[in-house]
């Protein structure tokens, strides 16, 4: 079956047309897939354009950092650093609806965009089996995160995500109705001591059960993603200025379009005026400048004007944290 929306077709794919999701994943289109919790907003995580596309189909106002989908945890682990902990949790909740933040291993090839910046990242090995021949398939890492328009409800079968984003994205890969129907548990094993993110598909309890006690991050789910949290973890070391129409001596750019003259550093985020290209590029800009900026003696970033429509909404959130007094 194909839905035809305001942009092109998406493909209702069965069970048995894992191949074809595939082939559409390493072509850097979006394919949602079940799992056992709900449906996710499948794309190649190593491409910062498809994960900026995800980003633009579910029209988010800002940059959450995404979970990895991996078919085994062997797999997972080559590209964060597992601890102790970790390799427990792995063996008793994986595959499952356990989601485990921790530090990125150097050369992790997973786009900047996908993790918003962060240090870590977050990994997960779903139980449902469909997603888990497409993932084992696929190879390497899939962004998913819920298949909903941003503020929605997470779709728990396929014609809840054709109802939301049909239209928007390549296909769906149907594999029946999620039976847990809540997101996964989201653990942070990157610090001294483990740190409930959100509750989710494993509990606390058995978490607990297995590793002792556990902390509950202050605020809930969407803690991480609050404002002054990603802030501290992510904002450069320069000073961010908006908007800017002329080049301080001191600054670096973060170029939008045609660049501002005189720039002894410069980062372009999409020469052509694309917001699509500029998020994928984002992430990486930022690092680039705030590490080459200071054998330079530069003290600042002057970011030139980004329309604040569509991705370009996000991008600003995410400047506007960037620039915002410490
Ligand atoms: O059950 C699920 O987890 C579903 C299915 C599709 O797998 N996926 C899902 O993904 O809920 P998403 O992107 O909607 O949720 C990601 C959660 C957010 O709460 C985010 O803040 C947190 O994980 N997260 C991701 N990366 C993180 C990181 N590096 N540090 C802290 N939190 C992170
Ligand atoms: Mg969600």
């Amino acid at each position: 079956m194909q839905v035809f929306g305001p942009k092109r077709m998406t493909e209702l794919l069965t069970a048995d047309e894992i191949g074809r999701a595939v082939e559409l994943l390493r072509a850097g289109e979006l394919v949602a897939f079940g799992t056992e919790t709900v449906y996710g907003l499948g794309a190649d995580a190593c491409n910062a354009q498809a994960v900026a596309a995800v980003y633009a189909a579910k029209g988010r106002p800002s940059f959450n950092p995404l979970i990895c989908h991996f078919a085994d945890a062997q797999t997972a682990f080559r590209y964060v650093q597992a601890n102790a902990l970790a390799e427990r949790l792995a063996a008793k909740f994986w595959p499952g609806p356990l989601t485990l933040v921790l530090p990125r291993l150097p050369d992790c090839p997973v786009s900047q965009l996908a993790g918003a910046g962060l240090p870590t990242l977050a990994v997960r090995v779903p139980a449902q089996p469909v997603a888990r021949r497409m993932l084992a398939a696929f190879g390497g890492p899939v962004v998913g995160p819920s298949a909903n328009r941003s503020g929605r409800i997470s779709p728990t079968n396929a014609q809840h995500v054709l109802a939301e984003l049909g239209g928007r994205i390549a296909a769906v890969l149907d594999s029946g109705p999620c039976p847990v129907g809540v997101e996964s548990t989201v653990l942070d094993l990157s610090g001294d001591a483990p740190v409930l993110l959100r509750p989710g598909g494993v509990t606390l309890e058995a978490l607990q059960a297995e590793i002792g006690p556990i902390a509950r991050a202050s605020g809930e789910a969407s803690a991480p993603a609050s404002p002054g949290m990603l802030a501290s973890h992510y904002a450069p070391g320069l000073l961010v200025r908006l908007n800017a129409t002329a080049l301080g001596p001191d600054e670096a750019l973060l170029a939008f379009g045609p660049p501002l003259p005189g720039a002894r550093l410069c980062f372009q985020l999409s020469e052509r005026g694309d917001l699509q290209d500029a998020a994928a590029r984002l992430f990486e800009g930022l690092h680039e400048l705030d590490e080459k900026a200071q054998a330079l003696g530069l003290k600042g970033i002057a970011v030139q004007p980004i329309p604040a429509t569509g991705l370009g909404l996000a991008i600003n959130d995410r400047l506007t944290r960037a620039a915002a007094p410490r």
